[in-house]
C-alpha cells in the first residue's frame, strides 16, 4: 500500500467550495485501490495575508515539499493589492518548486457548448513554460508617478530554461496521435527570445523525428484558436503568451469552469501542483454556484501524475459522462461534486 501526502491549499473565495467536492471526488477515485491520501491543509492566501501580512514563508515552502504534490483551489481578494497574492504566493510556489510546464488541456467534450459556431474537434493540450518570461520580477522602474516615468519588465529566457520545456512538449506531442507540435511566439519582434525559441525547436524536433512541427506567431494564434482550433495538438510558448492562450482556449471550450491545470515539475524535485485555472470569483463566493469540475478535473491530472492512470482516466470519464448529460440543469457545488463522486464510484 502506499500513502499518498497531499498538501491542500483551498485558498480563498469559491477556491475552498471547489477544493471540497475535488477532494471529495479524489477519495472515491481511490477507494477500493491500495492508495490513501493523507491530506495537509495549509493556511495560505488573503485570509492569512489580512490576518498576519505573511504569504509565503519560508517555513511555509518547507511544508509543501515534504508532500507528493499540491491541490490549489484559488487565492486573492478585493481587499488584496494586485501583485501581492501572484507574486509572493502563486508564482513563488511555481518557481521555488520549479514548476517549468504549466500544462493546459483544452478539449471540448461532447455536450459542452462552444461560443464557436462550428468549433470542430477541439483536443489540444498548451505547454505553458512556467518559471520565466516576463514573469520572473526582472524590472524595475523610475520616476514614478511622473511624466518622466520608464517602467520595465524584462522577458527572461534562459536556453536552460527554453530548451527543458520544449523538450517536454515534445515528449507530449510524441504520445499523441497527432504527434504535431505548434511554437507560439513573436519572433518577427521579440527577435531575440523569439529565436531563441524557434532554434531550440528546431533542434530538440532531432530527438523526436516522428513529431511534426509548425511556427504561429502570437497574434496569428489567436485568430485559428477562433477560426480553426481543430489545427492545434500540442502548442509549446513561453509563460506570458500561455497565459493569455489558455484563457481563450479556455473560453472556446466551455469557459473557465471546466478548464483545468497543472505546474509540473518534471523531474520530481519538488512536488507538482495543481489547479483550476479560474481564480476565488468573490462576486459568487459562499453561495454555492461555483462549478468544481474543472477542479475535479485538476484531480484527474492529478492522480496522473502520481502513476495512477486508471483513476485518473475515470474521473476523466466521469466527468465527460455528466458534461454530456448536464445541458442547462442548474445545480449547486455540492450537487455537481457528489454527482461526480457517484459517477466516479459506477
Ligand atoms: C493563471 C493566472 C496567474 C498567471 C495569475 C493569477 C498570476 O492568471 O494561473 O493563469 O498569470 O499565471
Ligand atoms: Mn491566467
Amino acid at each position: 500500500s502506499r500513502t499518498v501526502k497531499l498538501a491542500v491549499v483551498a485558498g480563498d473565495g469559491i477556491g475552498t467550495e471547489v477544493v471540497e467536492q475535488g477532494l471529495k471526488v479524489l477519495d472515491v477515485a481511490l477507494a477500493g485501490t491500495d492508495v490513501t491520501v493523507a491530506t495537509t491543509e495549509l493556511d495560505l492566501g488573503a485570509r492569512r495575508w489580512h490576518a498576519t501580512g505573511e504569504t509565503l514563508t519560508d517555513a511555509d515552502l518547507a511544508t509543501v515539499r515534504e508532500h507528493d504534490a499540491i491541490l490549489l483551489g484559488a487565492i486573492g481578494d478585493p481587499g488584496v493589492p494586485s501583485g501581492v497574492l501572484e507574486r509572493g504566493l502563486l508564482l513563488r510556489l511555481r518557481f521555488e518548486l520549479d514548476h517549468y510546464v504549466n500544462l493546459r488541456p483544452a478539449k471540448l467534450f461532447p455536450g459542452v457548448r462552444s461560443p464557436l459556431a462550428e468549433p470542430g474537434e477541439v483536443d489540444f493540450v498548451v505547454v505553458r513554460e512556467g518559471t520565466e518570461g516576463p514573469y520572473v520580477g526582472n524590472g524595475g522602474a523610475i520616476r514614478v508617478g511622473t511624466p518622466h516615468e520608464v517602467a520595465n519588465e524584462v522577458s527572461v529566457n534562459t536556453a536552460f530554461g527554453v530548451e527543458r520545456v520544449v523538450r517536454d512538449a515534445f515528449a507530449r506531442a510524441a504520445a499523441r496521435p497527432r504527434k504535431h507540435l505548434t511554437l507560439v511566439h513573436k519572433h518577427n519582434v521579440l527577435v531575440h527570445a523569439g529565436h531563441l525559441w524557434r532554434r531550440t525547436v528546431e533542434a530538440v524536433n532531432a530527438e523526436f523525428p516522428e513529431v511534426t512541427t509548425d511556427y504561429l506567431h502570437v497574434d496569428a494564434a489567436t485568430i485559428f484558436m477562433t477560426t480553426k482550433p481543430s489545427r492545434f495538438d500540442v502548442i509549446v510558448t513561453d509563460n506570458l503568451f500561455g497565459d493569455i492562450l489558455t484563457d481563450q482556449a479556455a473560453a472556446i471550450t466551455g469557459g473557465i469552469g471546466l478548464a483545468a491545470s497543472g505546474n509540473i515539475n518534471p523531474d520530481r524535485t519538488a512536488p507538482s501542483m495543481f489547479e483550476p485555472v479560474h481564480g476565488s470569483a468573490p462576486d459568487i463566493a459562499g453561495q454555492g454556484k461555483a462549478d468544481p469540475t474543472a477542479t475535479v478535473l485538476s484531480v484527474s491530472m492529478l492522480l496522473e501524475h502520481l502513476g495512477l492512470a486508471e483513476a485518473a482516466t475515470r474521473v476523466e470519464t466521469a466527468v465527460a459522462a455528466d458534461l454530456a448529460e448536464r445541458g442547462d440543469r442548474v445545480r449547486s457545488t455540492a450537487e455537481v461534486g457528489t454527482e461526480l463522486a457517484a459517477r466516479v464510484a459506477g
